[in-house]
C-alpha cells in the first residue's frame, strides 16, 4: 500500500486515552494503570502495527470481522467515490439509495431459500435488536401476542445494548446492573469439552437438544415465539456443537411451531468454509442476523434476514412496523459492503477457507494436542480454539476462572495477537491467511504454552 504514513505522538495519545476514552469492555482501572491501550495505528494484509513500532499478526481478524484483509483500497474507493454521490440519505420516507436495494438483492441470493429480504442495521447488537422486535411483532400480528419467549443458551454472546445482553448468556454481563429485558430462558450449551466431557457425541447432542425442549415444554410451547443460537459460538469460546445438533434443534423448533434464529454476526460470510454458518449445517432458519464481515468491519453495518412468511405476515398488518434506525440502509456502508462481498467471491475467500486454509489450520493445530497443556484444539473452517488444562487427559482447568490470558500476553509480546477466553486461545484470521501465516500462529501459539507452563503450574 502506498499511502503516506502519519506520525502519531504515541505518549500522549496513551495519555488522552487515560485521560478522556473509555474503551468498550475494559477494566479502566487497569487501563490507567498501564498507561493506557497499545495504539493501533495503521494495518496491511493479516497485520496490524502498533505506534511502539511492533507488528503483530493479527489472528483474531480484528474482532472477527476483517475477512478481506486491512488496506483494500476497493473499499475505500467504494467509500470515497459513495460519499461524493450520496453520502447519507435515510429509509423512513418511503426512500431508499441504489446501493441499499442492491445490497438487500445481493445477500438473499446469498442467503438462499426463503430469505427474499433483509432489514438493515449498523451493528450486531442493534440486528439482535431487530431479530427480537420482528419475532415478537410476528406473532402478534399472528394472533398469538403471548408467544413472546425466547429461548437462548448460557454463554451465547448475542451483543451489549439491553436487549443482546439479555438474549446473551454472558454471565459476567449479567451480573453488572440489570433488570434485564423480560421474556429470556437460557438452556445448555453444546459445549462438548465442558458440560459434555468424555459423553458419546451424539448422545451429548441428543441431551443438549432435549434441554430446549424440556424448557420449550416447561414454560408452555404456545408462550414461545423463537430459539436462537450461534451456529458455532465465538465469544464464549468457540463451542463447536455435537454433531447432529443443529438438525435435531431444527426438528424441535418445526415440531412446536417456533421461529428458528441463527446470529451469524461472527460465523456469516465465510468464516466456517460456508456463506453461512446454518449452511454448513443443512438447517434452514427463519431470522439470521449478520454483520462484522459483511464489509470486513471497513465500515459499520448489519442486516437481519427475514423469511417470506414473516415478512407475508408484516405486508399483512396494514400497518407500519414501528422499528428502525437513522443508519438503516446507510448508502455508504452499504457501497463498502457491496465491495467487501465481491472481493469475497472473486477471491473464492468461501471455497478456500472450506478447502484450503480451514484443513490447514485444523491439521497444524491438532499437532498442539500433544502439549501438556492442551486438553483439546478445535476448529472449523477458520475459526478455533485451544483449551488448556492442568491436568492432562482431564478437562480441569487451572482455576482463578481462566488463565488463557498469560499465554495470549506472551503470543502478543512474541508478534501473535490472538484472544483469550477463560481456558482457551481463540483465534479467527482474515480469510486471506496464508498456510505460511498458520503456521506462525500455530508455532507462536505452541512456544507461548511451553513458556507459560511453569507460571501456570506456580499459581
Ligand atoms: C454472535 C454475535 N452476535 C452479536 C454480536 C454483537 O455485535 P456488535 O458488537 O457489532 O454489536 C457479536 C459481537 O461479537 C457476536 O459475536
Amino acid at each position: 500500500m502506498n499511502i503516506p504514513l502519519r506520525n502519531h505522538d504515541i505518549a500522549e495519545l496513551r495519555r488522552l486515552d487515560v485521560a478522556h476514552h473509555l474503551a468498550a469492555q475494559q477494566d479502566y482501572g487497569l487501563i490507567r494503570d498501564l498507561g493506557g491501550s497499545r495504539i493501533i495505528v495503521r494495518a496491511d494484509g493479516c497485520t496490524i502495527h502498533d505506534g511502539d513500532g511492533n507488528a503483530l499478526l493479527d489472528a483474531m481478524a480484528g474482532l472477527w470481522c476483517v475477512q478481506v484483509g486491512y488496506g483494500r483500497r476497493e473499499l475505500a474507493q467504494a467509500a470515497f467515490d459513495q460519499m461524493l454521490e450520496l453520502p447519507f440519505y435515510n429509509t423512513f420516507f418511503k426512500t431508499v439509495a441504489p446501493p441499499t436495494v442492491t445490497l438487500a438483492a445481493k445477500l438473499s441470493g446469498l442467503l438462499g431459500g426463503h430469505f427474499s429480504h433483509v432489514f438493515f442495521n449498523s451493528s450486531g447488537s442493534e440486528a439482535i435488536d431487530t431479530l427480537i422486535r420482528l419475532a415478537r411483532y410476528y406473532w402478534q400480528a399472528k394472533g398469538e401476542p403471548q408467544r413472546s419467549i425466547i429461548i437462548a443458551r448460557t454463554n451465547a454472546y448475542h451483543g451489549s445494548t439491553i436487549a443482546g445482553a439479555s438474549l446473551g448468556g454472558m454471565k459476567a454481563m449479567h451480573d453488572q446492573g440489570g433488570p434485564w429485558l423480560p421474556g429470556i430462558e437460557h438452556v445448555m450449551q453444546p459445549y462438548g469439552f465442558d458440560v459434555g466431557f468424555g459423553e458419546d457425541e451424539d448422545a451429548f447432542a441428543e441431551r443438549a437438544a432435549a434441554a430446549i425442549e424440556e424448557r420449550i415444554l416447561a414454560v408452555g410451547p404456545e408462550n414461545v415465539a423463537a430459539f436462537i443460537g450461534e451456529p458455532v459460538q465465538g465469544a464464549g469460546g468457540v463451542i463447536i456443537p455435537p454433531r447432529g445438533y443443529w438438525t435435531r434443534v431444527e426438528a424441535i423448533c418445526r415440531k412446536y411451531g417456533i421461529l428458528l434464529c441463527c446470529d451469524e454476526v461472527i460465523c456469516g460470510f465465510g468464516r466456517l468454509g460456508s456463506w453461512f454458518g446454518f449452511q454448513h449445517y443443512g438447517i434452514q432458519p427463519d431470522l439470521v442476523t449478520i454483520a462484522k464481515g459483511l464489509s470486513s468491519g471497513y465500515i459499520p453495518i448489519s442486516a437481519v434476514g427475514v423469511a417470506d412468511f414473516i415478512v407475508e405476515t408484516l405486508r399483512g398488518t396494514g400497518s407500519d412496523f414501528v422499528h428502525g434506525y437513522t443508519y438503516s440502509g446507510h448508502p455508504t456502508a452499504a457501497a463498502v459492503a457491496l465491495a467487501n462481498l465481491a472481493i469475497i467471491e472473486d477471491e473464492g475467500l468461501v471455497e478456500r477457507t472450506r478447502d484450503v486454509t480451514g484443513p490447514h489450520l485444523a491439521k497444524r493445530l491438532a499437532e498442539l494436542a500433544a502439549h501438556p497443556l492442551v486438553g483439546e484444539t478445535r476448529s472449523l473452517g477458520l475459526i478455533g480454539a485451544v483449551e488448556i488444562v492442568a491436568e492432562k487427559g482431564t478437562n480441569r482447568r487451572f482455576g482463578h476462572g481462566g488463565n488463557a490470558y498469560i499465554v495470549r500476553d506472551i503470543c502478543i509480546a512474541n508478534g501473535l495477537m490472538v484472544r483469550a477466553v477463560r481456558d482457551s486461545i481463540v483465534m479467527s484470521p482474515p480469510l486471506i491467511v496464508t498456510e505460511a501465516e498458520i503456521d506462525r500462529i500455530v508455532d507462536t501459539i505452541a512456544a507461548a504454552l511451553t513458556e507459560a507452563e511453569p507460571v501456570l503450574r506456580a499459581l
